[in-house]
């Protein structure tokens, strides 16, 4: 923010009155203020060997409202941005249908569309959290989510077009990127609300988010999200691709290991304050945050003061969406005494966001996805707030 000027503060009229600004179109395509340069995706250096297959993380705690800006979502790639041509683009559509398909972004516009507000999180989201308080940030422990209004073809479309095999029980979907991303998913969601888009919150999608088309799966782990859709092989059973072998599965305490674990459980995060928010006055506090739920809507959000003990119900306010970030405020009155501060989400299954300790009674240590489990952050009396875990 920097130190005010007091030549441009009352009774003074300030530098910017004085003169004509820039003219229309000096900035043809809008910015936002110089004075909010730190509204920025980061990254962990440390949690990745390279930057091609690495992950930038959302700046959840300055964004308001429930739609995350085109240039601010997080970025999940694991072989680096592809940058395409769209002429020289084609979303293949073959294997078990009647009339193989190879369609032009031009294509794939001429179809009927759907607008759809849905969130986006990765399913490593919070891994780095599996084994006890790490990261200092809700940007780095939850912001691997973004939610924005996507607007494409309904998948059940093309698939139409094409004619399904009798046999038809599978899709591989194939990203144009070096890592060639591949994962199998079962026709039924493909027949449901899944989406070939091509833009995000009004205009084309941006390259990092799999510009000309990306396969949307609303409620489904990010990573069947296929950026740079090249292809569509439909077959009559899993591929058992490495990214969900090797990757994306998680080791139970049995030894049994969990493999195709779809849809993200109910979540949420207080993203004000926090500990890159923290608190700077006493009296009057506006706490917020967001909630979300791969299987519907939010049905509610209580809060916590006290590390779980006492909960009250938060006030969601703004557009509750089925598998959208869902915003939440809770108003209260803080004395200077320190707090530990937790958020529980309730879906529309009546499901409820559990407790870390719950999770990990089930799912054991050997984890990174999938992590659902509620976030404590602790407020010191001089306002600073760090990521912590209550017993
Ligand atoms: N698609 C391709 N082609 N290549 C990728 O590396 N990453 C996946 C998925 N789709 C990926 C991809 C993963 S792991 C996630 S979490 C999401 O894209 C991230 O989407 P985003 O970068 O738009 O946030």
């Amino acid at each position: 923010a920097g130190t005010p000027e007091a030549k441009n503060l009352p009774p003074n009229v300030p530098e910017w009155s004085q003169a004509l600004g820039d003219g229309v179109v000096s900035r043809p395509y809008g910015r936002p203020s110089k004075f909010e340069a730190d509204v920025v995706r980061r990254d962990v250096e440390w949690l990745t060997a390279s930057r091609q297959s690495s992950v930038s993380f959302t700046p959840l705690h300055q964004l308001e409202g429930i739609i995350t800006p085109n240039g601010l979502g997080f970025e999940r790639h694991h072989g680096g941005i592809a940058e395409i041509d769209p002429a020289e683009h084609r979303l293949m559509i073959h294997g078990l249908v009647e009339k193989p398909l190879m369609l032009t972004l031009e294509d794939v516009k001429r179809f009927p569309r759907v607008n759809r507000i849905a969130f986006l999180e990765c399913a490593a989201n919070s891994g780095m959290e599996w084994k006890g308080a790490q990261l200092n940030g809700c940007q780095f422990t939850h912001g691997m989510i973004h939610c924005v209004m996507y607007t494409g073809v309904p998948l059940k479309r093309l698939l139409e077009e094409a004619g399904l095999k009798a046999n038809a029980k599978w899709l591989l979907p194939e990203g144009a990127d070096a890592s060639a991303m591949t994962r199998s998913v079962p026709i039924e969601k493909a027949l449901d609300d899944a989406i070939v888009a091509y833009a995000m919150n009004g205009e084309a999608l941006y390259p990092e988010h799999g510009y000309p088309m990306r396969l949307v799966l609303p409620g489904w782990q990010g990573n069947m999200w296929v950026k740079w859709l090249r292809r569509i092989k439909v077959g009559d059973e899993p591929w058992h691709t490495r990214e969900e072998t090797s990757k994306y599965t998680a080791l139970l305490p049995d030894g049994q290991a969990r493999r195709f674990t779809w849809a993200m459980d109910a979540k949420s995060v207080i993203t004000n304050p926090s500990p890159q928010a923290p608190m700077h006055h006493k009296g009057f506090t506006v706490l917020s945050g967001l909630a979300w739920s791969g299987r519907g809507a939010i049905k509610g959000v209580d809060i916590s003061l006290d590390g779980g003990r006492n909960w009250r119900a938060a006030r969601l306010d703004g557009p509750i969406l089925d598998k959208a970030l869902t915003r939440f405020y809770y108003e209260f009155d803080w004395n200077g005494d320190p707090l530990l501060l937790q958020s529980r989400a309730i879906d529309q299954t009546g499901y409820v966001q559990p407790t870390k300790a719950a999770l990990r009674q089930h799912r054991g240590l050997n984890s990174i996805y999938h992590n659902n489990g509620i976030q404590t952050w602790h407020v010191l009396p001089n306002g600073e707030i760090e990521n912590v875990e209550v017993a």
